[in-house]
């Protein structure tokens, strides 16, 4: 598959035979091929850690050993040999497609690429002001429009009609920005100009879908694979079209030629990239695709449980991976990097953020306490792009001491190691993706995951319902507020 990238599969390979020679603690239990007998014992600590809260077949996160495995697939054999579209096949169906059905796999991905209707109603906010993640999370939603009309059941709007009233609402607007200008105009006949300095791009927004796109036929079911597919395909158009709205610049259509990984980084950049960026952004978008009951996941999942819907349910995991202790991580790796200022700081910075008690972002991790093989990959591969961009060669050199420095300190004591976010970024600068644009990025791979363990999920669904604790007081007896002598204290009587 890989035959014009082969230098990118031996760093891999060698990542991978890296990896397979750490020493290994003890194996963390797996049932391969068992289902558990329900109720089951397990201790569990704050932040749910220990719990069991479903079986799944999607993938395997094994912490004690740094091993990561999809439907059986070591994560390694996955980025040397596979690519993004069909880890996604495999993700969602429980096996590797056939030629002819990843064929139809990547046409349907090709044709949902295509989110016109909803890039339109996007940019019909001030995406230029929102925190990304929140720009991405409500693209999402509306990715969902037709259902969100389908759902007031008692005079269901025209689509036309309210196309119509977006026109009164934002009939023109500009953001001229530093370098760039961009406006808005809206013509008669519901198709969306939208045009620039450089670039006049027309979109339809009419009731016909236009170059085959088949959404208004097929999503009738909100939680559908279909409705994944969908996902999963407008997730890279939404977020490269938020960052180039951000950056004063105007969308970019898909280019149907391109593959996922390649897509994304051209709707981005606006500029097609090279074999080698497709390769590394691809191996970047599978690493991130799925990793166990994450905090994301779990978002997600608790949302799909209560027979809400795949679109709420994606909106729930951006929500939770925009965190700086999950995927917001990335980005602050990034921040503190440049902080750092290059390898000769790394010591003396260390010390003095460990003496301040401050968690070094991109190290330590809920389930790996061996290095986690993502990041494995992904070292080496910023080393390899870093090669040729200064700016990257600092910040990849004050991270390896940094590296040097945390584990000396941390690795063996309390196992902690770098985790798939301390690399990302620095890959992702090369690549030409904004900072403010690398959580969304990992939704943007990490979409695929949630919604296979939504659809799994599903077929045996429970609605989830914890329980906490209660420690707090009883038979508190209310008293009128004239009569409160001070806030929080109960007053004698
Ligand atoms: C990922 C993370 C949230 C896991 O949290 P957790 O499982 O709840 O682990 P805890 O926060 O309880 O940490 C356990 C111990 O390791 C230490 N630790 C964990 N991560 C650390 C880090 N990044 N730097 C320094 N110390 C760290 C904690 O201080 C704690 O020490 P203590 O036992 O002396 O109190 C945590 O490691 C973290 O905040 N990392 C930085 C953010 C990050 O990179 N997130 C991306 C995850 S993919």
């Amino acid at each position: 598959m890989w035959e014009e990238t082969k230098e990118i599969t031996e760093i891999v390979l060698r990542a991978a035979r890296k990896a397979s020679q750490e020493p290994i603690s003890q194996s963390e239990q797996a049932l391969p091929g068992k289902a558990i007998h329900w109720p089951v014992e397990c201790a569990i600590g704050p932040g749910l850690e220990g719990a069991i809260a479903c079986e799944s077949k999607v993938g395997y996160v094994n912490g004690l050993q740094g091993q990561l495995v999809y439907r059986g697939y070591d994560i390694f054999e996955l980025c040397a040999y596979s690519c993004f579209e069909e880890t996604c096949y495999l993700l969602l169906h429980g096996r590797l497609p056939t030629s002819s059905q990843f064929g139809s796999f990547r046409k349907q991905l090709a044709e949902y690429r295509h989110v016109p209707k909803t890039l339109r109603l996007l940019m019909s906010f001030p995406v230029e002001g929102m925190n990304a993640m929140g720009a991405l999370r409500m693209g999402t939603n509306l990715m969902r429009q037709e259902f969100t009309f389908g759902d007031l059941e008692i005079a269901k709007p025209d689509i036309a009609q309210a196309h119509e009233s977006d026109e009164d609402t934002i009939s023109s607007e500009a953001d001229p920005g530093d370098k760039a200008e961009s406006f808005y105009s809206f013509d008669t006949t519901n198709t969306v100009v939208l045009t620039s300095m450089e670039e006049t791009i027309a979109v339809s927004g009419s009731r016909k879908p236009a170059k085959g796109i088949r959404h208004q036929e097929v999503l009738q079911d909100t939680s559908s694979l279909d409705s994944c597919c969908h996902l999963i395909a407008g997730a890279p158009t939404l977020t490269a079209a938020i960052a180039r709205i951000r950056n004063g610049q105007m969308p970019i259509e898909p280019d149907p030629e391109l593959s996922h990984a390649a897509n994304y980084l051209y709707m981005m950049t606006g500029r097609r990239p090279t074999e080698i960026e497709e390769r590394i952004m691809d191996i970047a978008l599978i690493l991130h695709a799925d990793h166990g009951m994450n905090a994301s996941t779990f978002a997600a999942m608790v949302v799909a449980s209560t027979l809400s819907d795949i679109y709420f349910s994606v909106g729930a995991g951006i929500a939770a991976l925009a965190g700086p202790l999950h995927g917001g991580a990335n980005e602050q790796v990034i921040h503190m990097l440049r902080q750092i200022g290059g390898p000769s700081n790394a010591k003396e910075w260390y010390a003095k953020a460990r003496a301040r008690k401050e968690k070094i972002m991109g190290f330590g991790h809920r389930v790996y306490k061996a290095y986690d093989p993502r990041a494995s990959v992904l070292g080496p591969l910023a080393r390899h792009l870093a090669l040729e961009n200064k700016e990257a060669q600092v910040l990849f050199r004050t991270a390896e001491a940094l590296e040097k420095e945390v584990i000396a300190d941390l690795g063996q004591s309390k196992s902690i190691y770098p985790n798939v976010d301390f690399y990302s970024g620095i890959v992702y600068s090369c690549l030409g993706i904004p900072t403010d644009m690398f959580t969304p990025t990992f939704a943007v791979s990490r979409v695929a995951g949630w919604c296979a363990r939504v659809l799994e999920y599903l077929k045996k669904n429970r609605i989830f319902r914890p329980r906490a604790i209660y420690t707090g007081r009883l038979g508190e007896k209310y008293i009128p507020i004239d009569a409160r002598h001070s806030a929080g204290k109960p007053s004698k009587r």
